[in-house]
């Protein structure tokens, strides 16, 4: 029998391991709403540059007040799954609201995207057929085809070429599906859909996209990569989250071809084995899509200070990756400066991260600094400002 002092020394050294590589992940408190403004349990008030809230909407009154709403109307929780006795009206209005943002045909709601991720690959494919996945997928796609039978091909990140070489392979296999994140969150790199569509039609592929970090950002109106390509409703399956654009709360969603999202209702674990979203979580998210409905403002807003902030930082000298989102990753290379790097601009008022490898490949250490609608110019200016002061005193720029 395996007492638990063993199992207890086991985790100990594993602890002592993390933190002797340097890679035990504190959690800094944050004692306000999240927002472009929070305060930290040290009482220091910090400009948050690397929150995933790119519309501004995690402390929106509009979503606060329908989330109220919704729980004074329909409760506090569901207390079941959706099949059972877990479905009310507001589910069914915000999958509908969900697949008239994307032009789909249908939405089903789970938890969160991770579990959306999860749970879509192993309901539709089996060991005769082949999915084909980006090598920077999110580790919920890669859970999720893990789960599958499918048959497994990976291409290097964006790299059609290879993608296309995958795809010659996969001919083997009875239906194919090619897999990608719409937005990369280390680089901000968007997935070249439209070569991925070329190519999808040329070997007989369908298409899902992960819109996570790409809707409500990408795309003129925020309708993600396939707004930016003009292939709205032309790509089966697209998953997202509300969990970041769409209000920060919690909840993801699978949205994409009727049949597909009528079999993932009857036999995607994620969604047949946990708890629905509670009211308030899909009222707020009706009133969100309501207002992405109405009005482009959030994305103008956003649109025009990434491009500011890309600008300025360019011109004070800084490399920073070509980005097509709002992710900005301002290279440094080397992991200990960007710790460094980070430590120093949260003392000017900066709340960033640095990433460094396993998070990144080796020498590819950065800050990502993660831009948002809610940051007004004199938040921006003073997020640069600390920059050029501290990339100076690190020999980062001259
Ligand atoms: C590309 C991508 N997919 C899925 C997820 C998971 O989303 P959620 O937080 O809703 O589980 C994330 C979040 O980090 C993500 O970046």
């Amino acid at each position: 029998m395996i007492t638990y002092s063993k199992f207890q020394k086991h985790l100990q050294d594993e602890l002592a391991d993390i933190k002797s590589a340097g890679l035990y992940k504190n959690e800094r408190i944050i004692v306000s709403p999240q927002g472009a403004k929070i305060k930290v349990s040290s009482g220091q008030e910090v400009l948050n540059f690397c929150a995933n809230n790119y519309l501004g909407l995690s402390d929106n009154k509009e979503l606060i007040e329908a989330a109220k709403q919704a729980m004074d109307s329909r409760g506090f929780g569901m207390s079941s799954v959706r099949f059972i006795c877990g479905t009310q009206d507001l589910h069914k209005e915000l999958e509908a609201a969900i697949a008239k943002f994307f032009g789909t045909e249908d939405t089903i709601l789970y938890a969160a995207c991770f579990d959306a991720n999860g749970g879509v690959f192993e309901p539709l494919l089996t060991d005769q057929d082949a999915i084909i996945s980006d090598s920077l997928n999110h580790a919920s796609i890669i859970d999720g085809v893990r789960l599958c039978k499918a048959v497994r091909y990976r291409y290097a990140n964006a790299d059609m070429a290879d993608l296309e070489k995958q795809l010659k392979l996969a001919q083997a296999q009875r239906f194919r599906i090619i897999v990608t994140d719409g937005v990369f969150s280390m680089d901000g790199n968007v997935a070249p859909l439209d070569k991925i569509y070329e190519l999808a039609q040329k070997y007989d592929a369908m298409i899902m996209v992960d819109e996570s970090h790409s809707a409500g950002v990408v795309g003129k109106t925020g309708r993600g990569t396939t707004e930016l390509f003009n292939l709205k409703g032309q790509v089966e399956i697209i998953t997202g989250t509300l969990g970041k654009s769409f209000g920060g709360a919690i909840g993801g969603f699978t949205t994409g071809k009727k049949e597909i999202i009528d079999l993932l209702r009857q036999r995607s674990r994620p969604y047949l084995f946990s708890n629905s979203i509670p009211p308030a979580i899909a009222g707020a998210g009706i009133k969100m899509f309501e207002m992405m409905e109405q009005s482009n403002d959030l994305q103008d807003k956003l649109h025009a200070n990434t491009d500011y902030f890309v600008e300025k930082m360019e011109a004070a000298g800084f490399d920073i990756k070509p980005t097509q989102s709002s992710i900005c990753a301002v290279m440094l290379y080397d992991a200990k400066l960007s710790q460094d790097m980070a430590t120093k601009l949260l003392d000017e008022g900066i709340y960033v991260t640095g990433f460094y490898y396993p998070v990144v490949p080796k020498d590819l250490a950065r800050i990502r600094v993660q831009i948002s609608a809610g940051h007004e110019k004199e938040h921006l200016d003073k997020c640069i400002t600390a920059f050029t002061k501290i990339g100076k005193e690190l020999g980062v720029i001259k």
